[in-house]
């Protein structure tokens, strides 16, 4: 949007924009934000002005509105100069508390067949140019991508998840290799038990953003994979279960892992939501959850909640079954996706490993 004209009034600068609505920010707001080369490193886009250890005299000596270059220039009395372009200062044209994106609302299913474009490509596609583009749309629409007619071979699939960014580290390694015949396993996942829906990493601060999943050998019957959309739940209940809603987004749930050696704890609620009540972030690990009691009332009300989510994502008809076959790779939204497993018997075996959230957010940002 463009500037139609600018106002300096004693406490700061009126901007009248291109489609006649106005902003005021103050004189304050303007140095600090200021994007000239003295005030903003041009490399590393760090802040150097600093407003506070030697307050500025605003006193304004002259403002410049440079439509050419869209920038607003305002030269200070003490004969300092800052520089703020079009782009910052529409961005900020509304005052808002800063807070954490929404997911992606428009694309949330409620069953397998609403998902309008099967989140699908080929290893070529993906490794080529734009193919992360693609990738990353896929997981950010409909929560999870599957990679076709990969080698299937640990080093393609780490250089499958590498393209996206650096593989986060865990308690279970960084990429890993795996398969159903651990002597003694350390989680239900090494195993060829039926794993209820759940997000991983209900005991960690920062739960890892993206897993990857690719079935390297499969000799076995069973082991079915299923994904359930955490949003479209959330979404539901919010609509048809306000109360049960707002209990899960109050009730730090503890998550728990422990082991000889190990001993992880953290507390979030079901549904994390920003101060609009969007939700950021779903967590649901009935397996993992530590041991925790409210007052009996509102104990009561939150098995209920739980429950009601429990069964919502229990139920067969909202969850997308399918195998994880050899060359096939599956890369989740763990912020957004519940994944499950059928037992099965027989051999396989898996690599994978986790990223970060930030990651996926940042390479989202820049491609
Ligand atoms: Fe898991």
């Amino acid at each position: 949007m463009l500037i139609k004209s600018i106002e300096s009034l004693n406490d700061g600068l009126n901007i009248l924009w291109s489609d006649d609505s106005s902003s005021h920010f103050p004189w304050l707001w303007l140095r600090d934000h200021s994007e000239s080369k003295a005030d903003l490193h041009p490399d590393s886009k760090q802040r150097q002005i600093d407003i506070f250890s030697r307050p500025p005299n605003n006193s304004v000596s002259k403002v410049l509105l440079n439509i050419n270059s869209k920038h607003i220039s305002i030269k200070w009395t003490d004969d300092s100069e800052s520089s703020l372009s079009f782009k910052l200062l529409q961005s900020s044209a509304k005052p808002s508390l800063p807070q954490s994106n929404a997911m992606n609302f428009s694309n949330f299913w409620n069953k397998p067949s609403e998902i309008k474009v099967f989140p699908e490509m080929s290893y070529e596609e993906l490794m080529n140019d734009d193919g992360i583009k693609n990738w990353l749309n896929h997981i950010q629409r409909v929560g999870f991508v599957l990679v076709t007619d990969a080698p299937a071979t640990p080093e393609a699939t780490k250089q499958l998840m590498e393209r996206m960014a650096y593989i986060r580290n865990s308690i279970f390694g960084g990429f890993s290799v795996w398969d159903n015949k651990l002597e003694s396993p350390d989680d239900t996942a090494f195993t060829s038990l039926a794993i209820e829906p759940h997000t991983d990493g209900t005991y960690l601060n920062d739960a890892p953003g993206l897993q990857t999943l690719h079935c390297i050998k499969r000799d076995s019957v069973g082991g079915e994979n299923q994904l359930i959309d955490g949003l479209a739940i959330a979404e539901k209940m919010r609509q048809e279960y306000p109360d049960s809603f707002n209990i899960l987004c109050n009730v730090n749930i503890p998550g728990r892992y422990i082991k000889t050696d190990t001993y992880l704890e953290a507390h979030r609620p079901l549904f994390r939501v920003n101060k609009s009540g969007d939700v950021i972030q779903v967590s649901f690990n009935n397996h993992d959850r530590a041991p925790f009691r409210l007052e009996n009332d509102q104990m009561s009300q939150f098995y209920k909640a739980y429950k009601i989510f429990h069964n919502l994502a229990n139920d067969p008809s909202r969850q997308f079954e399918f195998m994880l076959d050899p060359g096939k790779v599956l890369t989740f939204d763990n912020w957004r996706l519940l994944h499950a497993r059928s037992s099965l018997t027989g051999y396989r075996q898996l690599c994978g490993g986790y990223h970060n959230r930030e990651d996926f957010e940042s390479k989202l940002r820049i491609v």
